[in-house]
């Protein structure tokens, strides 16, 4: 049977994913790398880093398996990273990530000296401290040696498929991230080209997500012990690349990720702008657009409480958290690393807030699963505001492993919540991506309907329904409280 492989790299790890033609999962493997944090609310990677790691995961991928089957790789990757290479393609300095909040200066000045208006006709976003463009221009300010040795920029799955093939190339769905896209026509904007002091030359060249771009390159198949007429298919940005992997296509589809970032993702058959540009306008890898709330912190908080505070998972007894459903009394605030949707606030930080003396840590950790959940609702507010109507979702994402959190999203959100079969997050996707590249199936669509199916479904209980709209109007009131203490804290340093 042919197979292909679908690479989800991620911020704390890379997955290999070894899908068969008929959408059946042969094998699966994970490598993990550092993420640096030079200074608070920095985060970077080295581009070097993910190479070895998929080199690493493709032996173990492969085994048991005759590797002339595989046809085709592709990817899921994470959004808005800035990789630069110079004329060597030597990697200029590590890549800066999609959660780093270093830019607020540069963020502000587009926003509010270019002006939100103009960024939204330009690209159909304004500008965030994650997406790309705004680290372009602190890259220009505060490394001008390194931004003048700049030859060409890419976004880190970008950099994989570079390294793979020798080809410089990028989708929609990931490059609609850099806010250098015209996201309405598909195409590189001048204007922000010029804003940014961005020469065309560095971009890469636009793909649709499944198209081939090219084969692996000779060494680099010897090294991944693949045969160089493997094709390379462009591949997504992880959370386009996720939504195929749970059939999230077409017209008024919901999708939630619970990883290192949550994201709330409603897909769209046609251009749609969020009037406030609280959520992101972005293509999506099935051809069509999506409507995209995302917040820095989701998965990523729980993994902080009950590895770095707990220190153990024996503290975190789910049946105990069970009993607190809709009764919780604890609220937390998720913005460990500031927040993007809907607040667009690099200062907000993470809290508890509402202990008494019988709290404990149960309360504690559920509120932690309520708090990026209500973060997540926040996110869907606005979209409602624009008369998107979310009447179910399908979720995935570490966190969506839990059944508890599912049930949490279910009542929070009031709709039910269904888990597919193949529960991979990008790495399906990205494998189904590759399928359509090689002509296994005739659409990105087609694919989804041939290998996706639903396993289970969790559905709201009117009685915590209505707790958690308690809940979450508490909830709510917490950040504009706290809005002005976080730049105090940041003023002292
Ligand atoms: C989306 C975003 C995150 C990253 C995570 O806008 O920044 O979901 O893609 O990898």
């Amino acid at each position: 049977m042919n197979k292909y492989i679908g690479i989800d790299l991620g911020t704390s790890a890379v997955k290999l994913l070894l899908v068969g033609s008929d959408g059946g999962i042969f094998n699966e493997t994970q490598e993990e790398y550092p993420v640096f944090y030079p200074k608070g609310g920095w985060s970077e990677q080295n581009p070097e880093d993910w190479i070895n790691a998929i080199v690493r995961g493709m032996k173990t991928l492969l085994v048991g398996t005759d590797p002339s089957e595989v046809k085709g790789i592709s990817f899921g990757g994470q959004m808005h990273g800035l990789v630069a290479l110079g004329r060597s393609d030597e990697v200029v300095r590590p890549a800066i990530l999609w959660n780093d909040g270093r830019t607020a200066e540069e963020t502000a000045y587009l926003n509010d000296a270019v002006g939100r208006d103009k960024l939204s006709a330009f690209t159909a976003n304004i500008a965030f401290a994650g997406f790309t463009a705004p680290k372009i221009l602190w890259m220009k300010k505060h490394e001008p040696e390194n931004f003048a040795r700049i030859a060409k920029i890419m976004l880190p799955k970008d950099y994989v498929a570079y390294m793979l093939s020798g080809v410089h190339c990028t989708d929609y769905s990931d490059a609609s991230g850099t806010l250098l896209l015209d996201v309405k026509n598909g195409k590189w904007s001048d204007e922000m080209c010029g804003i940014c002091g961005v020469k065309k030359e560095w971009l890469p060249e636009l793909y649709p997500s499944h198209a081939v771009v090219g084969t692996l390159k000779p060494e680099v198949a010897k090294r991944l012990g693949l045969s160089p007429s493997v094709k390379v298919i462009a591949g997504a940005g992880d959370n386009a690349a996720a939504a195929v992997g749970t059939g999230t296509v077409g017209d008024g589809a919901c999708n939630i990720s619970l990883g290192t970032s949550g994201t709330i993702f409603v897909s769209s058959g046609s251009f749609g702008v969020d009037k406030a540009n609280a959520l992101h306008s972005f293509r999506h890898a099935d051809g069509g657009f999506h409507l995209m709330g995302c917040i820095l912190s989701a998965a990523s908080c729980n993994k902080w409480w009950v590895e770095d505070i707990l220190r153990s998972d024996h503290g975190v007894e789910q049946k105990d958290m069970s009993a607190l459903l809709g009764k919780n009394d604890v609220y937390f605030l998720p913005y460990m690393m500031g927040e993007r949707s809907p607040h667009n606030d690099v200062d907000a930080r993470s809290m508890f807030v509402g202990m008494r003396p019988d709290s404990t840590r149960s309360g504690m950790g559920l509120a932690v699963m309520e708090g990026v959940t209500y973060a997540l609702r926040d996110c869907l507010e606005v979209a409602k505001s624009n008369g998107v109507k979310v009447g179910r979702t399908r979720i995935c994402g570490g966190g969506a492993r839990s059944e508890l959190w599912r049930t949490v999203v279910a009542n929070v959100f009031g709709i039910p919540v269904d888990t597919v079969c193949t529960e991979k997050g990008p790495s399906y996707g990205a494998a189904l991506l590759a399928m359509v590249g090689c002509g296994e199936y005739a659409s990105v669509a087609e694919a989804c309907d041939a290998c996706v199916s639903l396993r289970s479904a969790v559905l709201p209980d009117e009685k915590l329904v209505k707790a958690y709209e308690k809940g979450y109007n508490v909830y709510r009131s917490l950040y504009p409280a706290m809005k002005d203490v976080f730049k105090l804290m940041k003023n002292m340093g």
